[in-house]
């Protein structure tokens, strides 16, 4: 089964899918004494590249309870490295390439590697919010933490995972001091058909509520323990980051504005003018407060609507803007209909290329994992050309540098972001 990327995006296929079927796999050679799930041949592969996930179709010999520390062990009777057991469509997740513990010491040494990479950033001084573990990409597999000031968020993969808790705990403490409370959640997975406990919420300091992060010298305010939405997207903080000089003066079109990071950022750094559409009231509320937080400079307009349906009257009424920034849902629903991300993009493209300024920029962002960088440049491509407009790509970025992607781990890249410079033919 396909596994969604580690953030906010929903489903696509694992760049290493599970096999459909189980491959033909000669008998083991070793007997799977209890605690050891022994593998086929393809998943052996790529563990020894050093992929952390078993899928159920690979294993071959054993047996193992969900949240049961297993060894894995191949066909030929190789250790593989210790790995928690699961019941859903990941058969166990490995956390170390050797036969050792997966206990509090090999936690807190991730922890702080983890750290260590985000204070290397710059991160935890002028950005006070940040993703200090990637899951997979930071070798603690199917475990996110966020830090949001001094609250720090744990998101599990799965309720496998709870037995790390205790050692998770003692190691933000122990590297992370100046902790004020933790929290637990669940990353759910609509694909699962598993029923999950309750997530276990707080366990340690006070209910965060409402807080006022920096990303360098703006301000945002988040609720770090919401269940859904904390307010605030730190993977796109380096694109924010890079557009930041080049809004001076400009009209800028913030479509899918959700609590209006981008709104804010442009209209501190000089806009002249920043329209924010979205179709949540509540969302809109937020990107007002977010506003009152910092000291915006641009005029500001926002609009409770459909994107597509306010582009296609800007194009009617002959209003241009100079910047237009597109990061959409991966799907949604409103009275205009359903927007599919994988089927729609190039619609959005060119509805929002008719209102782009000659040399102005479409800056397109998407995080479906399912939509490769290629798929997405061909929508990106697509769209120009029904709008009968020329573009140049003249900057291409991704997720922060706190999402890191591990090189053996393809799962861990999601985000695409391209500005194009457009001209109308
Ligand atoms: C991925 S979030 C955007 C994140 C935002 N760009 C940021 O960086 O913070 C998607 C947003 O699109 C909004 N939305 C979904 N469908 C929409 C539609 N048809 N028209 C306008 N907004 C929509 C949602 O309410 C949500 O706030």
């Amino acid at each position: 089964m396909a596994k969604p990327p580690p953030h906010r995006a929903p489903a696509r296929p694992p760049a290493r899918a599970a096999p459909a079927a189980r491959p033909a796999a000669p008998a083991p050679a070793v007997r799977a004494g209890p605690g050891t799930l022994v593998v086929n041949g393809y998943s052996e592969r790529w563990l020894r590249q050093g992929f952390p996930w078993v899928y159920p179709t690979e294993v071959v010999a054993g047996a193992a309870a969900a949240g049961e520390i297993v060894q894995l062990r191949s066909v030929g009777g190789d250790e593989l490295g210790a790995a928690i057991a699961d019941d859903g469509w990941i058969r166990a997740r490995r956390f170390r390439s050797d036969a050792g513990k997966i206990d509090a010491a090999l936690i807190s040494g991730r922890l702080r590697g983890a750290l260590a990479l985000r204070r290397s950033l710059g991160l935890g001084t002028t950005t006070t919010c940040f993703r200090w573990v990637n899951g997979e990409n930071d070798d603690l597999p199917g475990v996110r933490l966020d830090v949001w000031a001094d609250h720090v968020v744990i998101s599990l993969d799965s309720p496998s995972l709870t037995r790390l808790l205790p050692a998770l705990v003692e190691g933000i403490r122990e590297v992370f001091p100046a902790v004020g409370s933790i929290h637990v959640g669940w990353r759910p997975d609509v694909r699962d058909g598993r029923v999950w406990p309750n997530p276990p919420g707080r366990i340690e300091g006070q209910a965060p509520g409402t807080v006022v992060v920096a990303e360098g010298g703006v301000r945002y305010r988040v609720e770090p323990a919401a269940k859904k939405d904390v307010g605030l997207f730190p993977d796109q903080r380096d694109n924010r980051t890079w557009l930041a000089p080049y809004y001076v003066g400009t009209r800028v079109l913030n479509l899918f504005c959700y609590t209006g990071a981008f709104s804010v950022h442009a209209s501190v750094n000089g806009a002249s003018e920043v329209v924010s559409v979205d179709l949540s009231r509540l969302y809109l509320d937020q990107l007002d407060e977010n506003l009152a937080l910092n000291v915006p400079l641009a005029r500001h307009e926002r609009i409770e609507e459909d994107a597509l349906k306010v582009l296609d009257r800007f194009r009617r009424q002959g209003r241009v803007f100079d910047r237009i920034i597109l990061d959409p849902p991966g799907h949604s629903h409103s009275g205009e209909g359903d927007w599919s991300g994988e089927q729609d993009y190039a619609r959005l493209v060119a509805a929002a290329a008719r209102v782009c300024a000659p040399g102005g920029w479409l800056i397109a962002s998407s995080n479906l994992g399912s939509v490769s960088p290629r798929q997405f440049q061909g929508a990106l491509v697509d769209g120009l050309r029904k709008a009968n407009c020329q573009g140049r790509v003249i900057h291409t970025g991704g997720q922060a540098a706190d999402f890191p992607s591990a090189l053996h781990f393809p799962e861990g890249t999601f985000l695409k972001f391209v500005v194009i410079e457009v001209q109308h033919a």
